[in-house]
């Protein structure tokens, strides 16, 4: 048995086997949605394989049940590369998404932004990534399906449904490439202008691994960046974790909203 096969049997043995419809990741300051799940609740630390996570803002856990009308399996919190250096830290979690029987991955995160008219505050839907970090989560993988078309990582009609979740709530909902910066320090200025010269709309320190992954297993991804702040050298605000964090609950109100239309539809 993989470590994965454990965590899974664990989680179904007092979650149950009815195949999950959806899984969403929850980035800094997001976690809260994990606790408006219906169900069985798992500290990452329980879980055979599961990542440590420690960085304040998240609260690692895994819920599995009901949501808006979906079974669902919510990761509020995430391991980062920048922890332990291992890209590849959410790959038992994205395994066990999958072994839950997940078609969709929606992943959320906490990024910078570097458009005034994607202010603190809004959301910004990932439509494309750079890996601006060069690292990979399938690096050691044997296999030949590590050779993983990214083409159209971002579903389209998953992104189509939660543009039209955002406008039904009159939420404002623009698209953008996201950067991978590994952190766990914020970028330089010169960074942000040499990210800017590259396409760059939003940066940040996850998801791009997470979204190889999800590709790699076969689910149908997409995802939601809650700007914190503008990118360094963008804004007048001092960028820190704790900022970060005071800025996450307004976007993720309206990430909430969103993300209720999309299940419920
Ligand atoms: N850079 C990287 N990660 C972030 C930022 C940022 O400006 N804001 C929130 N997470």
């Amino acid at each position: 048995m993989s470590k994965n096969d454990n965590a899974l049997a664990q989680v179904q043995a007092r979650a149950g086997t009815t195949p999950v419809s959806l899984g969403l990741i929850l980035g800094s300051g997001l976690g809260h949605i994990a606790d408006m799940v219906e169900g069985e609740s798992f500290e990452y630390g329980e879980l055979e394989g599961f990542p440590v996570s420690a960085v304040s803002g998240h609260s690692a856990k895994l819920v599995v049940g009901q949501l808006w009308g979906q079974r669902v399996a919510v990761f509020g919190g995430r391991a980062h590369y920048y922890e332990r250096g291992q890209a590849d830290a959410m790959r038992v979690p994205l395994e066990v998404l999958k072994g839950l029987g997940a078609k969709q991955v929606i992943l959320t995160n906490a990024a910078g932004s570097f458009h005034k008219d994607i202010p603190p505050g809004d959301l910004m839907l990932i439509s494309d990534h750079i890996n601006f970090s060069g690292l990979n989560p399938l690096i050691g993988e044997a296999t030949d399906s590590r050779f993983v078309n990214m083409t159209n990582a971002y579903n389209s009609e998953m992104r189509q449904k939660l543009e039209a979740a955002a406008k039904v709530e009159d939420i404002t909902l623009k698209s953008g490439t996201y950067s991978w910066y590994s952190g766990p320090s914020f970028e330089t200025p010169a960074e942000i202008r040499a990210l800017k010269i590259l396409g760059t709309d939003a940066v940040g320190m996850s998801t791009v691994p997470e979204v190889i992954l999800a590709r790699f297993l076969g689910l149908d991804v997409a995802a939601i960046s809650v700007i914190t702040n503008m990118a360094a050298g963008l804004g007048d605000e001092t960028i820190s974790h704790a900022h970060t964090k005071s800025m996450a609950p307004i976007g993720a109100a309206k990430l909430e909203k969103i993300l209720r239309r999309y299940l419920e539809a």
